[in-house]
């Protein structure tokens, strides 16, 4: 295929949410040299992989994505390959030495630089590492997205870094400290993206319960609140929250504002005291399972999802017991569990008595196991209600040439969870009609990872052939 420009990026997410709010700066970064995003690979004068280090497994999918670039780039000397995110923060110098085609390594503070980098490694033809790590946040850090092509949702990032040490973790490492963006900031952030017709965001933090402490700016809670009046914006919902610091304020807003939706990541890792202790936690299962109740008091529909780790060092039987049977008494409305994976500088790295992989595997498959009832009960449990949903889009082209006559939409209730819905009588060129509206949906189905549903009425608005984001 013929190029048309010599400044096309590429650019392979891996990780969590914030790597994909990052890649997006990186885009918006990248954008203002010039630089257009590609679909192709092939076609891309850039490369970049932003890649995720928590465990060890990502770590190697960032190392055997860029590997098998080195044929591209024996093909074509002038790409520029680049390493960013988690694993070149930690890696540094470290992967020019293992990747000899990598030309760029630049760490999570580095975003901002990257353009200069990248005009620097092309006038000098040199290869660069930039792993520096700042203590606050600065003032171009964080791009406004630019106009046009505007998605229903989008993430937003509130805070960086982290600061809570959990034995096992290497996000502090990372990330560095923990800082926050100023709350104007955040909310002309919001602002703009809700012009551009978002209509739910997701703010990020690794721990958003400590949002503007350190620098003495509005409490989490004060922050939601001014978010909850930006006219336009129809959902608010943010993760993560540390139980240790999930306090009554955060609770009561989930009474008061009407925006925020009614989920809570809340991950609890173990399920045994004596574990939650070595990982550094700092909340015992009782305090975890008060939150959970008083959450549940607060707010009796809000859907709770939670993150666990099996295996992790001196885990015996009877401490996986505990955490099955915190399992059972909370029900989790999803969850995601990990075996646990030794990470650099991560203190749990040189605790002894590692549990065997195999018994890892094993305790795995059967906390999935529990857990997949809890889930599909807690779907079931909406069969029969008409719930309001946040169309996202349509499905997969694939899901809909499947689907025959009429388009297959998707979008989530309140709770979070993925609702598709049939419109029988709308063809391919509709399929923007309903994106970023609200509707009301019968739930007629549930499955293990999504409910179906119908239309209780079409709104009135919708003409066919024309194309309305308003609801
Ligand atoms: N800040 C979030 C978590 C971010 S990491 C929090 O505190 O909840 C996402 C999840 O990865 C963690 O909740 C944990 O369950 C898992 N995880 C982190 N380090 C891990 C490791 N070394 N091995 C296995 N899973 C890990
Ligand atoms: Fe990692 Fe703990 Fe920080 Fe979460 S709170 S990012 S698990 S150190
Ligand atoms: Fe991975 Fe870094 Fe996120 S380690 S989970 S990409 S903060």
């Amino acid at each position: 295929m013929k190029k048309i420009s010599n400044r096309k990026i590429f650019i392979q997410t891996m990780g969590c949410q914030m790597n994909v709010y990052d890649s997006e700066q990186i885009f918006r970064q990248m954008s203002l040299s010039g630089y257009e995003p590609t679909d192709s690979i092939d076609e891309a004068d850039i490369i970049i992989c932003n890649t995720c280090s928590i465990r060890e497994k990502a770590e190697q999918k960032a190392f055997s994505f860029l590997g098998r670039l080195a044929a591209l780039k024996a093909v074509n000397p002038g790409l520029i390959i680049a390493m960013g995110g988690c694993v070149a923060q930690q890696e540094g110098y470290g992967v020019l030495r293992r990747l000899p085609h990598v030309d760029l390594v630049f760490g999570t503070h580095a975003i901002s630089r990257l353009p200069d980098l990248v005009s620097s490694i092309k006038r000098r033809r040199c290869r660069l590492v930039d792993v520096e790590q700042a203590e606050s946040i600065g003032p171009d850090d964080f791009l406004a997205k630019p106009g046009g092509n505007s998605e229903v949702t989008a993430f937003v990032t509130i805070m960086r870094g982290c600061d809570n040490y959990c034995s096992y973790c290497v996000v502090p490492y990372v990330r560095g400290r923990e800082s926050s963006r100023h709350p104007d900031e955040v909310i002309q952030e919001i602002e703009k993206l809700v012009s551009q017709g978002v209509r739910e965001v997701t703010l990020l933090g690794q721990n958003v319960n400590s949002y503007g402490k350190k620098e003495g700016l509005s409490s989490f809670s004060e922050l939601l609140e001014k978010i909850n009046k930006i006219n336009g914006l129809e959902r608010i919902r943010f993760t993560t929250s540390h139980p240790k610091d999930l306090s009554d304020e955060l609770m009561k807003a989930f009474t008061r504002l009407e925006k925020l939706c009614n989920h809570i990541h809340l991950p609890v890792q173990s399920g045994s005291d004596r574990v939650l202790k070595r990982m550094n936690r700092r909340y015992t299962r009782e305090a975890y399972l008060k939150k959970i109740e008083a959450l549940r008091t607060l707010r009796p529909d809000v859907a709770i999802t939670s993150d666990i780790i099996v295996g992790f060092p001196g885990e015996s039987d009877e401490d996986f017991q505990q955490t099955l049977s915190l399992v059972h008494e909370v029900g989790f409305d999803g969850l995601f569990a990990f075996m646990y994976s030794d990470r650099p500088n991560a203190p749990a790295a040189r605790y002894r008595e590692k549990v065997a992989e195999q018994e890892k595997k094993r305790r795995l498959q059967q906390l999935l196991s529990v857990q997949s009832q809890y889930t599909l009960d807690s779907n079931r449990a909406l069969e029969g209600s008409v719930k309001p949903i946040l169309v996202e889009g349509t499905g997969k082209d694939k899901e809909n040439r499947q689907s025959g006559r009429g388009l297959i939409w998707k979008g989530r209730t309140t709770c979070n969870k993925i609702v598709h819905f049939k419109t029988p009588d709308m063809q391919k060129d509709d399929n923007q009609i309903l994106t970023g509206r609200v509707m009301d949906i019968m739930i007629n189905r549930a499955l293990p990872h999504c409910l179906w549903g119908e239309p209780v009425h079409m709104p009135s608005k919708v003409v066919k052939g024309a194309v309305c984001h308003a609801s």
